[in-house]
């Protein structure tokens, strides 16, 4: 069944760029979505003046004001309730959440990473993939489970890595040149109907996906 319109909400720490692809996404009419909110867990994310200049609804809910992790979850959770979200996407949202919230959103819930995962899980990850001697690196979305950056992986694209990068420009080339598309389009998948998790495993277009999609080649 395909749903009228997803609404949508993104949790975010940071500046936001993923959200900003999300908003001139929808604001071009390439994603059938509503952005119904935007959920901060610092006041000083620079994400949060990108959505109330889009004109988006958004809170601050600071961990820091909770004693227990199941307490922010709880009113995280209560606040993506109030907003009726079909699908809740993290969007550099910098804290790990609890089982009971994330396995209450099991199949709604996305997150993006930024390395080919299962490489890299965790901080650090372009860093890690230049100690490495990696000749790639790239970012994937995945849907989240309750263990860190493990969730089925959907959809990865991969950049070069260039003799003198830095993690620094590396993590730029990566937004820029995947990020920035990558969420967009599993979130069109998400609107059309043709995306869901069933059994732990992706299914896209009626069929299970055994491995992570390829951005942007993909079929
Ligand atoms: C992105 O690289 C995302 O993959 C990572 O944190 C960064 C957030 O950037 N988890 P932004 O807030 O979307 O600009």
């Amino acid at each position: 069944m395909k749903p009228s319109r997803l609404r949508l909400a993104v949790l975010i720490s940071g500046s936001g760029r993923n959200l900003q692809a999300m908003i001139d996404a929808v604001g071009a009419g390439t994603l059938a979505a509503d952005l119904v909110g935007v959920i901060a867990n610092r006041a000083d994310a620079y994400g949060l003046e990108r959505a109330k200049r889009a004109g988006i609804p958004v809170q601050v809910i600071p961990h820091t004001a909770f004693a227990a992790r199941e307490a922010f979850d709880a009113a995280l959770g209560t606040a993506l309730d109030a907003l009726a979200v079909d699908v809740v996407a993290l969007a550099g949202f910098m804290r790990i959440l609890g089982a009971p919230l994330v396995e209450r959103f099991q199949g709604r819930m996305l997150n993006i990473h930024p390395s080919l995962l299962p490489l890299y899980p965790g901080l650090h990850t372009h860093q890690r993939a230049l100690d490495a001697g990696d000749a790639q690196s790239g970012a994937t979305v995945h849907y989240v489970t309750p263990t860190l950056d493990a969730g089925p992986a959907i959809l990865q694209g991969s950049v070069a890595i260039h003799p003198g990068d830095t993690a620094a420009s590396l993590a730029e080339r990566v937004m820029s040149e995947v990020e920035q598309h990558i969420y967009v389009e599993v979130l069109r998948w998400c609107a059309d109907g043709r995306l869901r998790l069933h059994n732990g495993n992706v299914w896209l277009d009626g069929r299970e996906r055994g491995a992570p999609l390829r951005w942007p080649a993909l079929h």
